[in-house]
């Protein structure tokens, strides 16, 4: 599903936290929000998730205006993880992630599928939390948690995954394996992802487009090997960083006392 912004924004009160931005990702494709905290990745998120609505400009899903979808559609076809939503709930891992299957039951329907089931199977043994599924949510660790976040996120088959930081959390396997779950979900089914990183080497690794927000507006956009210079990431952050390239990887470096280097 082809998801387009054009012209949005967004304030809080008198907070601008999306400013004119627009951008296209087209169906298989991964974009990566980064920037720094505050910078607005999670209110575009938000807002393509369709949770909050955009002050100007428009969003489009295959071209057609998001607001004119029916709620029951976007249940359906977008999924939107937030990782503190479910951090105190005292319900169990399994039923969370069968909250994911609703949008799809029949009137009536108060039990979940053979399907359904098979499904929280697959899932929860690609991403390593089977052992968890009778746990309750605010008994779990944050890598734990996170990786249940993501599973419920993936349980409905979305057309449009929005991932709100999915590496935080996450030791150094679970970082590359979830986003290699992520990558080769949007691979199969054609979806359109958007995920929101702090981590520039992961987005460099796992994304086609990288967005680079400051003060809710795009400065770079393009792939990671255009966007993550030491000059702009240096800009936009305010440290002085080393960008090292390994392959299609980047590494940033931060530099806090270094002051006379070249820069890449
Ligand atoms: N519910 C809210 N009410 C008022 N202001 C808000 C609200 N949510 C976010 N903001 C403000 O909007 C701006 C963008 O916030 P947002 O959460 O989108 O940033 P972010 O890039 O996701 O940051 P982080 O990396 O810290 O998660 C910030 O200035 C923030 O303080
Ligand atoms: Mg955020």
């Amino acid at each position: 599903m082809r998801i387009e912004l054009k012209n949005v924004s967004f304030s809080y009160n008198s907070v601008k936290a999306v400013d004119k931005v627009s951008l296209e990702i087209d169906s298989g494709k991964t974009l990566c929000l980064v920037g720094p905290n505050g910078s607005g990745k999670t209110t575009l998120l938000k807002l393509v998730a369709s949770l909050i609505r955009p002050k100007e400009g428009v969003i489009y899903l295959d071209g057609k205006d998001l607001k004119t979808f029916d709620i029951n559609e976007i249940a359906k076809m977008l999924s939107y993880s937030d990782p503190h939503l479910p951090r105190t709930l005292p319900a169990r891992v399994i039923d969370f992630i069968l909250t994911s299957r609703y949008p799809f039951h029949k009137a009536f329907q108060y039990f979940e599928s053979k399907d359904d089931l098979e499904l929280v199977d697959f899932l929860s043994r690609e991403l390593k939390i089977s052992h968890l599924l009778d746990r309750r949510l605010d008994q779990l660790s944050s890598g734990e948690l996170q990786r249940v976040v993501i599973a419920a996120a993936l349980a409905k088959k979305p057309k449009v995954l929005l991932l709100d930081e999915p590496s935080a959390f996450l030791d150094i396997r679970y970082r590359f394996e979830v986003m290699d779950i992520v990558k080769k979900y949007v691979a199969k089914y054609g979806a359109t992802s958007i995920v929101a990183l702090h981590d520039i080497n992961i987005a460099s690794l796992y994304c086609d487009t990288v967005a680079l927000l400051n003060k809710g507006k795009i400065v770079a956009c393009g792939p990671p090997s255009d966007v993550f210079s030491s000059k702009v990431v240096e800009e936009v952050y305010g440290v002085k960083v080393e960008i090292i390239q390994v392959g299609s990887y980047y590494v940033a470096f931060p530099l806090p006392n270094y002051r006379d280097r070249q820069h890449t």
